[in-house]
């Protein structure tokens, strides 16, 4: 990260201390982060989106100026400036078409690969599309940008299903920063939660309600809608994957699971190793007769150590009705860590939207700038 070393200033003012301020413009110690962005599609736009709202506090707040040096994408070409490319125009021109166009003096064919090894570029930031049976390419342009010293930010839970420890330990050893929150739950604490706030405690396992379109589905079924027409629903809604069996077959939430698995409790598995079952057997007198029980039918990721070995389902279950994972409902999603020392801790988002997802990016990005010195 390119920062000067430089003055801060402290104000007392009527009992407040303010710890640092900067002017607008950057003072001294203005730190600058420059950012490449490897998909440009819901999350790399409203991302774009906050960079460009959030510019003056940020450099007001946190001495920070972000520059977008990089934007990659698959199907569109790639933009490409080292002093860094116009969002407002990047966002705008990417609807009109005029920016991704060989036209443009931005324009590129560097590939993610090519964009990993630029020594100007600080943060590396995956969004490209999950691929459920592999994590690739995702982790391979993540191992190229932890190989080449980069810092990596990523929403693709992905990488982290299928080959988190090696990354992990590529990270280590390239002393470089590698953060994933918006992978499990959005931008609701989760890998921050343990990494953070509990230290030393043992997560156990856990049992979440990790997959928005199934809750939905359940919840709809439950309330007497007939199963096609949620699921229309859910698609005309945006919520549910391009292939939407990889929703009601339970991959995403075996994903999830191998995501929270590898990270919170050290497994070194894949998706592959998950138990799966899906809510294709679930219909209108599966729910009522778990209501008849004071039970509520919900699609559960859970994770445990099981006689020394840890062990991951994902399946429909019927869970009592006080049960805080009951009352999760539609899209929201939720999850409870069993720890050694802090017992159960629960963590709910609700209705998390786009925003939400790109936050976690934010709250990563400003984590390594308080991290890196
Ligand atoms: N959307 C959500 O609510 C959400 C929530 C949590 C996590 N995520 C994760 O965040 C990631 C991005 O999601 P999204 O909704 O933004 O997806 P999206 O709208 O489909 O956008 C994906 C972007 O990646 C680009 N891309 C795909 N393959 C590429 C490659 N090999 N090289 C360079 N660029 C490539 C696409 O290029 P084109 O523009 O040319 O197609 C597109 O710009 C996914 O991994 C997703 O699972 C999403």
């Amino acid at each position: 990260m390119a920062g000067k070393a430089g003055k801060k200033t402290d104000f007392k003012e009527a009992g407040v201390l303010i710890l640092q301020y900067n002017s607008p413009e950057g003072g001294d110690d203005m730190k600058e982060m420059n950012l490449a962005l490897i998909g440009f599609g819901n999350v790399g736009r409203e991302f774009a989106r906050i960079l460009v709202e959030r510019e003056k506090e940020w450099a007001e707040k946190f001495s920070l100026k972000c520059k977008v040096v990089a934007i990659s994408t698959l199907r569109r070409g790639t933009l490409l400036n080292e002093a860094g490319i116009n969002l407002e125009r990047a966002l705008a021109g990417l609807e009109t078409g005029e920016i991704f166009s060989p036209d443009d003096p931005d324009y590129s064919t560097i590939d993610p690969a090519g964009i990993a090894a630029l020594e100007f570029v600080d943060t590396f930031i995956e969004i490209t599309t999950l691929n459920i049976e592999s994590g690739r390419p995702a982790a391979d342009h993540i191992r190229a940008a932890l190989s080449s010293g980069r810092n990596v930010i990523t929403a693709n839970k992905g990488p982290i299903a299928f080959c988190y420890r090696e990354l992990k330990e590529l990270a280590a050893e390239k002393e470089v920063h590698f953060l994933f929150e918006g992978t499990v739950m959005d931008c609701a604490p989760v890998f921050n939660l343990a990494r953070e706030t509990l230290p030393g405690c043992r997560i156990t396992g856990f049992s979440g309600i990790l997959n928005s379109t199934t809750n939905y589905l359940l919840g709809e079924i439950a309330a007497g809608r007939s199963f096609e027409s949620a699921l229309q629903t859910a698609r005309d809604m945006g919520w549910t994957e391009a292939d939407p069996s990889m929703d009601l077959e339970g991959w995403d939430a075996a994903v999830k699971t191998a995501a929270l698995l590898n990270v919170l409790m050290d497994a070194d598995i894949s998706p592959h190793h998950i138990e799966r079952k899906g809510i294709g057997g679930i219909n209108r007198q599966s729910t009522d007769a778990a209501v008849k029980e004071g039970k509520v039918i919900k699609l559960l990721c859970e994770g445990h150590l099981k006689e020394g070995s840890i062990f991951g389902r994902v399946s429909p279950q019927a869970i009592p009705s006080t049960h805080p994972l009951a009352h999760v409902s539609g899209t929201s999603s939720a999850l409870t860590l069993e720890t050694d020392f802090a017992g159960r801790i629960t963590v709910v988002i609700e209705e998390p939207k786009i925003r939400q997802t790109a936050y976690a990016l934010v709250s990563d990005l400003l984590t390594i700038v308080k991290n890196s010195g």
